[in-house]
């Protein structure tokens, strides 16, 4: 097999941690005999400095050709951070359809986490969140900003077809884990969207009796991922909340640095993307410390995705295999390097 492969190292840390991604992916092909053919582009943040936008004008058509895309992260301190979501990131979830935002959160071999004694029991959930609509469709307006009387609004909006689907794919899903969804919403302030929210998945949940189904509000979900995160299976969240507690589940595991992502279009009339859930890390960029494994797991997603599902799973027994022996970037208060980290995962992948 022969997959096509865009790569998009992004901004920043994207550099450092997409090359090493990659070079994990195709370690791996090599092992189980497929071939990635990796085209790479150069957008995001630096790109628009120089040509006014993310991506060019026919970026989306490119994308459109190939089966999977490998993206790092866009945003640079001195762009405007109210572009890369709406030029890049936003464009390419939106039209491609990629309305699954699907985001593991499981304890790596050998990794505490600041959790893991407390409770004593595996952390293993996934975050679900919808990707294409609700608080991030940046519907609103700013209204006299400089004068006294300035307004600003942003109206979430919420379809009946937007949540239907991304509950289906959640009951789906629990029925191939441990058959629990949990509706993380605020339907108790935002009285219509998300109490319609509620409503539809509701309906939806009554098709999958052999599914448990809780609601749970996401002030009490904050706590609980803290304090009982061993309760979760699937969490199926809208698009604001599932950005906030995704970035909570990457601290549950240790480290921002380690949290994968995929943005799925389950119906695979377009490609799908694959990122890991932190952004470009300014502040380490350059030195070559950043944790590259929530980018090399996210492309092990990615393998999954394409149908390479011994693949993906031989770089998640490899991602294990070098955190239980203790190799540890600068996020976890280790010495390691991008790169070694990257090699230590590699030579596992060759030698097991
Ligand atoms: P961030 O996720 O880039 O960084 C937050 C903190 O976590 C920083 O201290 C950073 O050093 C650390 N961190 C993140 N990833 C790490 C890794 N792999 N290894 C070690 N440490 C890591 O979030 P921040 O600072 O809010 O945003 C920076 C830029 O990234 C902004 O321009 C933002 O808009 C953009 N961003 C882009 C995203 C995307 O392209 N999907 C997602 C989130 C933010
Ligand atoms: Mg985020």
């Amino acid at each position: 097999n022969r997959y096509k492969i865009a790569a998009v190292n992004g901004d920043g840390i994207g550099h450092e941690i997409v090359p090493v991604g990659l070079q994990v992916l195709n370690t791996v092909a090599d092992r189980f005999g497929f071939q990635l053919e990796v085209t790479h582009f150069p957008w995001g943040a630096g790109y628009y400095r120089e040509h006014g936008d993310f991506m060019p004008a026919d970026g989306l058509d490119t994308l459109r050709q190939f089966d999977a895309i490998y993206f790092g992260a866009v945003g640079l301190p001195d762009v405007d951070d109210t572009l890369p979501a709406m030029l890049y990131t936003f464009k390419v979830r939106t039209n491609f359809q990629q309305y699954v935002n699907y985001r593991p959160v499981k304890l790596l071999a050998g990794i505490e986490g600041p959790l893991r004694n407390k409770t004593g029991q595996d952390i293993d959930f996934v975050v679900i969140r919808e990707n294409n609509e609700g608080e991030f469709v940046q519907n609103g307006k700013i209204v006299h900003g400089d004068s006294p009387y300035g307004v600003a609004t942003d109206t979430s909006v919420f379809t009946r077809f937007g949540i239907e689907r991304i509950a289906h794919y959640s009951f789906q899903l629990a029925r191939r884990r441990r058959k629990h969804v949990t509706n993380v919403t605020k339907s108790n302030t935002l009285i219509h969207s998300l109490a319609y929210w509620d409503r539809v998945i509701g309906e939806v949940a009554a098709q999958y009796p052999d599914v448990t189904y809780r609601k749970m509000y996401v002030d009490a979900a904050s706590a609980n991922f803290v304090l009982r995160p061993e309760i979760f299976d699937v969490v199926l969240t809208t698009n604001m909340i599932g950005d906030i507690l995704s970035d909570l589940g990457g601290a549950i595991m240790g480290s921002l640095g380690y949290g994968p992502s995929g943005n799925i279009n389950p119906e695979r009339t377009f490609p799908s993307m694959f990122e890991p859930i932190h952004g470009s890390a300014p502040d380490i960029a350059g030195k070559g410390i950043a944790n590259p494994i929530g980018q090399i797991w996210s492309g092990a997603l990615m393998l999954e995705h394409l149908g390479e599902t011994e693949a993906a799973g031989a770089v998640l027994s490899a991602i294990n295999a070098v955190t239980a022996q203790g190799l540890r970037t600068a996020d976890m208060g280790g010495t390691a390097t991008t790169q070694q980290v990257g090699e230590a995962i590699c030579a596992e992948l060759r030698n097991h």
